[in-house]
């Protein structure tokens, strides 16, 4: 019994380490924005019912559950995070919007945006500029791109939310 227990704790801390520790190699906390903010800045981008979103860093997948369930929209999360990954998968599923949620595990500066409509990204100035080359180099004319509590250096915003600080650009 006592050798069961043991294994549980050692599982236990092994998902833990991941949960915090690979969010924080890539700079960030694993914290996932709230409701109110997440629905404020999608409406922001006036999404259209089976247009394409990228959550980069996708955390726990509020975003890409809200914006399946709430706007239509097909959603992509590229996450780091094996554990957060997880969480996705199973949040994505208890709210029946599976079909509509695609999750990658890994590094979203390796994948490419081409397909993008809007682009959704709750990080910290630390990416602004690499982010904004990204962007720039692989959004088609047209796509929208929401960033939550960091600006994108060289680009307009067309709006900005003081009280939430996001920022919503257009390519
Ligand atoms: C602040 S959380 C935001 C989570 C989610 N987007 C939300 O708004 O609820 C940032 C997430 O980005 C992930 N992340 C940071 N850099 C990454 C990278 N280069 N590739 C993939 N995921 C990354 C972290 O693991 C963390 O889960």
């Amino acid at each position: 019994m006592q050798i069961l227990f043991g294994i549980l704790a050692i599982f236990i801390i092994v998902i833990a380490l991941f949960w915090i520790l690979v969010p924080a190699f890539y700079g960030l906390p694993p914290i996932s924005s709230r409701n109110e903010r997440i629905r404020r800045a999608l409406e922001l981008a006036n999404p259209q019912v089976g247009e394409r979103l990228y959550d980069l860093g996708s955390g726990h997948g509020r975003v890409l559950v809200m914006a399946a369930k709430e706007f239509g929209l097909n959603a992509v999360g590229i996450e780091a995070g094996p554990v957060q990954c997880a969480v996705s998968w199973v949040n994505a599923f208890r709210n029946g919007v599976r079909s509509q949620v695609r999750i990658e595990a890994g590094d979203f500066y390796k994948s490419n945006l081409i397909d993008a409509d809007i682009v959704f990204a709750y990080l910290t100035s630390d990416h602004a500029n690499r982010l904004q080359e990204k962007l720039s180099r692989e959004l088609k004319p047209g796509a929208r791109v929401l960033t939550v509590s960091f600006d994108l250096p060289g680009w307009d915003a067309v709006f900005f939310d003081r009280e939430q600080l996001i920022y919503l650009y257009k390519k």
